[in-house]
């Protein structure tokens, strides 16, 4: 059909309609076959990762102290506003997407094309951050075996490399680190597996969670027979105080709570998985908020008391390290020197599996936005043996062996955090926007006590940004200046929405490997 010609303002707010997005994944017709108990282990296989392995050590020993505990409440519950609001998005919008298909039905696409932004922080940037840690953990479980890979090849481009609290010294020089080696060569070798449609199965899946899962339980188990053994002592020598005093600077206190709950929150992204599984709950008016909260307050406990056995066995300062889990569990006493071995071993694999997972969520939202004309179209473009986005992959995988290669995790961390805290608002309002233009829209599950969740979830978010290094902030917003510079450069005049032209030709990538389409 002829389109008028349409202002700025009007090409910013275009919006696709319900029927629209409803038609570009008809052919995906998902069947209703998870029940609350899939929903709650789908969140925890998709949220457990270098949040717990690595960000908290340093949460604690630079900003919280034992407190973190009480960062991961904090986080923890900021997710929660945020997760029923994925939840009651996903039941309303019969689209099985991500939080930029959902800004695109309601806020339009300016919002959209902001979204696919902030996700790019949240899974690709997630992604480096999780390879740093992965690292980490692979430097330490090699220097076991007598293993051991130079020290500048393991830590972030021209910081001074630490051990023990002190400048690491070699031949009397301290050592300043290239890149690191290990976390680059894992995002190229996992891009390469989903470049020949490697992607997990729900079997591997499984397994792995049950690994991540054991060998934190096992941390827990061991850790706390040996803190109750002696609970007094290591509350008198490692627990006073439980808040440490705030230096001033915002470190420690009640600030530093805060500050650590922006850094702990990593350890919570990945539960929205649960939300985008909307389409498959068999009861989604019951089952969501079971399988989000579900999943929620079970990290949160996993969460608070493996903090608690670390802050406890060992003072909370020496737990600045790339293998904070690791460090802990060698205090038990070598008679558990082997299960230190194993949680390293469990870490690794775990990590492996969350950064295949974050890189492949990170290629579909590039896909899609390929599909709707707001990214150049070889993003979705598709590998006529493979089956797989491969050069959008190999893009997506050089990006974060970028990253994680060459930039401290600290700093990669908290862009995440800031970048998916301003993902999370955006969805939050994004309820709000369709309970208002769209009152009557039937929703499989509505958030209790709207519109307070909604806002609440708002402000949190927006609070929690606020809390991140100043530095981090100007980056962040270089970051959506860049993008927004982008959007008027490519974006808005290459939408197919704007030139009324829905990209039904293109293959359904809903699942990988799609069908063949190479042109
Ligand atoms: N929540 C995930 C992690 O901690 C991203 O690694």
């Amino acid at each position: 059909m002829a389109s008028e010609p349409q202002t700025v303002m009007q090409r910013m707010f275009a919006r696709k309609t319900i029927a629209q997005v409803q038609r570009e994944t008809a052919s995906s017709e998902l069947k209703r076959s998870l029940g609350k108990w899939n929903l709650l282990l789908l969140g925890v296989g998709c949220i457990i990762g270098a949040g717990i392995f690595v960000r908290t050590g340093s949460a604690a020993a630079l900003h919280a102290g034992p407190a973190v505990m009480l960062s991961f409440v904090v986080a923890g519950l900021v997710c929660a506003f945020a997760g029923l609001c994925y939840a009651e998005l996903s039941s309303t919008l019969p689209v099985s997407g991500s939080a930029y298909t959902y800004s695109y039905t309601t806020l339009g696409e300016f919002v959209a094309w902001i979204m696919g932004a902030l996700l790019l922080l949240e899974y690709g940037l997630a992604a480096s951050v999780v390879a740093v840690g992965w690292s980490g953990y692979v430097v330490s479980l090699l220097a076991d075996f007598g293993l051991v890979i130079p020290a500048q090849f393991t830590g972030p481009t021209g910081q001074v490399l630490m051990r023990d609290g002190a400048p690491l010294l070699v031949d009397g020089a301290q050592v300043t680190a290239i890149f690191n080696l290990p976390a680059f060569l894992i995002c190229m070798a996992l891009a390469l597996l989903l470049m020949v449609g490697v992607s997990e199965s729900a079997k591997v899946n499984n397994i792995i969670v049950a690994i991540k899962v054991s060998v934190l339980a096992a941390f827990i188990l061991v850790g706390g027979f040996i803190v109750l053994s002696n609970l007094g002592e290591y509350m008198a020598t490692n627990w006073t105080p439980f808040i440490p005093e705030n230096t001033g600077d915002g470190e420690f206190g009640v600030d530093g709570i805060m500050r650590a709950a922006s850094i702990v929150f990593f350890a919570y992204i990945g539960f929205e998985a649960v939300s985008t599984a909307g389409q498959e709950a068999k009861d989604p008016k019951r089952d969501m908020p079971f399988g989000i909260i579900g999943s929620l307050i079970v990290c949160t406990v996993i969460y608070m008391l493996v903090a608690a056995i670390m802050t406890l066995l060992v003072p909370y300062a020496s737990l600045n390290v790339p293998d904070p889990v690791a460090v802990v569990v060698d205090s038990f006493g070598a008679q558990w020197a082997w299960l230190a071995k194993t949680i390293k071993v469990g870490a690794i694999i775990g990590l492996t599996s969350v950064v295949l997972v974050l890189m492949y969520a990170q290629t579909r939202i590039f896909y899609t936005m390929a599909r709707d004309g707001l990214l150049p179209k070889i993003f979705s473009r598709v590998h006529p043996k493979f089956h797989t986005p491969y050069i959008n992959t190999m893009l997506v995988g050089t990006i974060t062996a970028v990253a994680a290669g060459f930039f401290d995790i600290n700093v990669l961390g908290d862009m995440t955090s800031v970048g998916t805290l301003a993902a999370f608002a955006i969805v939050c309002l994004s309820v709000i926007y369709l309970r208002r233009a769209a009152p009557d829209l039937p929703r499989g599950f509505s958030v209790p006590l709207y519109p307070i969740t909604p806002a609440l979830g708002i402000l949190s978010c927006l609070y929690l940004i606020t809390t991140v290094p100043f530095n981090v902030l100007i980056f962040f917003i270089y970051f959506l200046v860049g993008a927004v510079a982008l959007y008027f450069i490519y974006g808005m005049r290459n939408s197919n929405l704007q030139h009324d032209q829905m990209m039904d030709d293109a293959p359904d990538m809903g699942e990988f490997p799609g069908p063949v389409h190479d042109n």
